[in-house]
């Protein structure tokens, strides 16, 4: 037995894990452990500091239903959401694939499905129609046929169908699928800009950054086809005051779109168009999903 110091602490504490038999677990505990030390250390943490952390963390916790997710929230505003998606992008993502984005809390699986040219917007109908369309491609430009897409967003009051917490009301929300030459089109309501969830602690975190809170209005996509990379992305419009300054960092120039009278091409002239084609990268072998979220009911489901 010897006295510890903080250098002797982090050894002793590394030294009990060190035989955690599965390495990927180990090297990724072991790298957590050290920042965690080291943060502490820089800041001088005090026990005053220490407690409000777990509590803190224990009210992100809380705030956790089958139709919230806290902790994705968290990570989101943190940047860190962002920096699993660029580097997971810098991993697999070829050069001209479509970019990816962030999947958000509000995703949610067997959304409806639509036939080409149907609309999302079901329940909540107010707000300027649009239509989105374009082609599905490989990343040299060839047609994926069949792809399916999915496509999620706020009403035109800016509210996702989940925060009204029931999950039997399913709206704003669809699957469409690409024709044999990858071509889709389908219609919607423009988004706008929207607050994320303020009401629970990540929220009050926020605001005491003094953060305005916003995202930039969005449309969520999520592009799916055998053999190819699953492509997870989001559409920004650049009129936008929040264009540049996006709350949980999820934008990138080639994202940014417009919906205008007399694009080329749209099956809707008489709508506000907007082109996009989504460019999906291969799927390399053994490749799994690259998700950075889920549907919140997966990580929390409702109690029978
Ligand atoms: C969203 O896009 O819906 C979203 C993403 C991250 C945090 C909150 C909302
Ligand atoms: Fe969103």
């Amino acid at each position: 037995m010897q006295d510890l110091d903080p250098q002797g602490l982090l050894k002793d504490v590394l030294a009990q894990m060190a035989h955690t038999p599965d390495p990927r677990l180990r090297q990724v505990t072991e790298a957590a452990i050290r920042h965690l030390h080291g943060f502490a250390q820089e800041v001088r943490l005090t026990p005053d500091e220490w407690l409000a952390g777990i509590a803190f963390l224990t009210a992100v916790g809380q705030a956790c239903t089958p139709y919230r997710q806290e902790f994705i929230l968290l990570s989101d505003v943190l940047g860190l959401s962002r920096l699993v998606n660029l580097m997971h992008d810098a991993e697999g993502r070829e050069a001209a694939g479509t970019e990816t984005s962030l999947l958000g809390p509000f995703f949610r699986e067997k959304a409806p499905a639509f036939p080409l040219g149907g609309s999302i917007a079901v329940h909540k109908t107010g707000g300027e129609e649009i239509c989105l369309f374009g082609q599905v491609t490989d990343a040299a430009g060839r047609p994926v046929p069949h792809a399916w897409i999915d496509i999620w967003q706020t009403d035109a009051e800016g509210l996702y169908d989940l925060q009204a917490n029931d999950a039997s009301v399913m709206d704003m929300r669809g699957r469409f699928q690409a024709d044999a030459e990858g071509r889709y089109h389908l219609r919607t309501v423009k988004p706008i800009g929207y607050s994320i969830p303020m009401d629970g602690p990540v929220g009050a975190f926020v605001h005491r950054q003094n953060r305005h809170g916003k995202r930039p209005a969005h449309i969520h996509v999520l592009v799916a086809a055998e053999e190819h990379r699953e492509l997870v992305t989001a559409l920004y419009f650049a009129d936008d005051p929040n264009i540049d300054s996006d709350t949980v960092f999820g934008v990138s120039a080639s994202l940014v779109v417009e919906a205008a009278m007399g694009v080329p091409g749209t099956p809707r002239p008489d709508l506000p168009s907007l082109r996009y084609d989504f460019r999906l990268s291969r799927r390399a072998a053994g490749e799994t999903g690259g998700r950075v979220g889920a549907d919140p009911s997966q990580i929390l489901p409702a109690a029978e």
